[in-house]
């Protein structure tokens, strides 16, 4: 039955005896007693970020390291829409995952009644610059940021741009969704697929300024985005970019150890 002939006899108990509800909340119990991976919390936590997407593989291999450590993480988009007590599955599994650590999140509802411990939410819109701007002084700087908001180009361009100085030096931002660059609806472009107004294009051109100190342009002034962006990941509808200083001679260390 199970992959552990031992725990057969528990499994089948618990299959047989306990009804749907609990065993979920014995689900729920056993990850808080055991560090189980990031698709195992999602699964657990009902966050689509494992199964309807496969986000959570990537974003392990990005935040091992950085499980056991003091963060604030900053969600945009906890989920549930309009209804203020549905969604925030994804807050929960990042709590449980990160376990010293505070998890914000950002939400166009109000979605208040979702907080609890180590959850803080704000009301508010992504696209509101002066908004983010606040969040960022009432609880950053944040260290991991997380864009699973409305996914309309614009917003996501509007909080990469206003939150991605705000964050620490180390910090990584993630992109989930980014699909909506292809799509008209959400102000992407399928049709000219180097439209300059996209999401997927604004994100493409930061790649050069990786590279800005072998640009052969005298006079060329580097941008914010040249100077502190030392690594890109590209996944299927999915993009991870590490934050640090990108003008040493060396490559430069992403999060430090220690650093919290
Ligand atoms: C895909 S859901 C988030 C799911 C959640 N992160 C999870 O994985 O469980 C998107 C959320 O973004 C919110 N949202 C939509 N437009 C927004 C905006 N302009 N600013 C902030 N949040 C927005 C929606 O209300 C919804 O709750």
């Amino acid at each position: 039955m199970g992959k552990y002939k031992l725990l057969d006899p528990v499994l089948s108990f618990v299959r047989n005896n306990l009804s749907l509800r609990q065993r979920r909340a014995l689900r729920i119990i056993l990850a808080n007693i055991f560090p189980w991976g990031l698709n195992t919390l999602a699964s657990i936590y009902g966050s689509d970020k494992w199964g309807g997407h496969f986000y959570t593989t990537h974003y392990h291999e990005h935040f091992r390291k950085l499980r056991y450590k003091k963060l604030k993480i900053l969600e945009i988009g906890v989920g549930g829409y309009e209804d203020p007590h549905y969604g925030g599955a994804s807050l929960r599994m990042w709590k449980r995952y990160f376990p010293q650590s505070m998890i914000y999140s950002i939400d166009i509802y109000d979605k208040s009644p979702l907080q609890e411990k180590r959850i803080r939410i704000f009301q508010g819109s992504q696209a509101d610059e002066a908004f983010l701007k606040k969040v960022c002084d009432e609880a950053g700087p944040f260290d991991i940021i997380i864009d699973d908001g409305s996914h309309i180009v614009s917003h996501v361009l509007t909080s990469f741009k206003t939150l991605f100085p705000l964050m620490k030096e180390g910090g990584i931002y993630a992109i989930e969704d980014t699909q909506t660059s292809y799509c008209s609806s959400d102000g992407g472009n399928s049709k000219d697929l180097d439209d300059p107004k996209t999401s997927m294009n604004f994100i493409k051109k930061l790649t050069d300024g990786l590279n800005y100190r072998e640009f052969n342009l005298p006079g060329y002034v580097p941008s914010y985005f040249d100077r502190h962006i030392v690594a890109m990941h590209f996944y299927h509808n999915l993009v991870i970019i590490h934050k640090g200083e990108n003008n040493e001679p060396r490559y430069p260390p992403l999060l430090k150890e220690g650093s919290s």
